[in-house]
């Protein structure tokens, strides 16, 4: 299975960038993780690669606060700060947001961003706002539900209705959701599988 082979290799942490002419030469696919801080970004590029303490996660909101690049043999995945809230000073938190829109709006070679969304929570008024960039941008983007494990069985349908419909605004989002917990593994595969049939 595609998937399967795509993530059988080892990925390792490649650098942190800090500016926009620090990215790394855009010689190869490469797919990023957004999402509000804490949704479980970093979480899921672990998941994702088995690797557990590949992408620094923690309870912190704003955790990750530059674009760090993870490569495996043609791919580059890139773990983004959060936006929203997050516990860090406001000019430091502003230079990392504008960071965020400047590489979400500038990578030619960023073929799809995964934005992430609580699955407890669906898609908030920030969430809609970085859609709406890469609506202009042109940057293709898939949602992933994120902490499946943590959402009652009888709140799922809802809140998938309600992103849907936010989604259904934007030219650029691919209708497919993914369901998925770093945490029990789910919709790992699934997710492997997407990526892989990028190339
Ligand atoms: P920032 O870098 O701060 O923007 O956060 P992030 O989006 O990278 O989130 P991170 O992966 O650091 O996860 C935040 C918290 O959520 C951590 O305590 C994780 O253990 C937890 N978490 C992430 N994914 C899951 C999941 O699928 N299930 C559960 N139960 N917890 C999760
Ligand atoms: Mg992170």
């Amino acid at each position: 299975e595609k998937g399967r082979m795509l993530f059988a290799g080892e990925t390792t942490f490649l650098k942190g960038v800090v500016a926009m002419d620090g990215l790394p030469p855009a010689d190869r696919l490469e797919v990023c993780f957004a999402g509000r801080s804490n949704v479980g970004k970093s979480s899921l590029i672990n998941a994702l690669t088995g690797r557990r303490g590949l992408a620094r996660a923690s309870n912190t909101p704003g955790r990750t606060q530059e674009i760090n690049y993870f490569e495996r043999d043609h791919l580059y995945l890139v773990d983004l700060p959060g936006y929203g809230f997050a516990n860090a000073p406001v000019a430091v938190v502003e230079k990392w947001q504008r960071l965020l829109k400047a590489y979400l709006s500038g990578r030619q070679t960023l073929r799809r961003a995964f934005v992430l969304i609580d699955s407890r929570h669906g898609i908030k008024a920030v969430d809609d706002e970085i859609m709406s960039l890469l609506d202009t941008s042109a940057v293709p983007f898939q949602v992933v539900l994120t902490k499946g494990d943590k959402v009652k069985a009888k709140d799922v349908e809802p809140m998938l209705n309600q992103v849907r419909t936010k989604l259904s605004k934007h030219p650029a989002a691919y209708p497919e959701l993914v369901m998925t917990s770093s945490e029990k593994g789910d919709g790992i595969v699934t997710l492997r599988s997407i990526i892989a049939g990028l190339e």
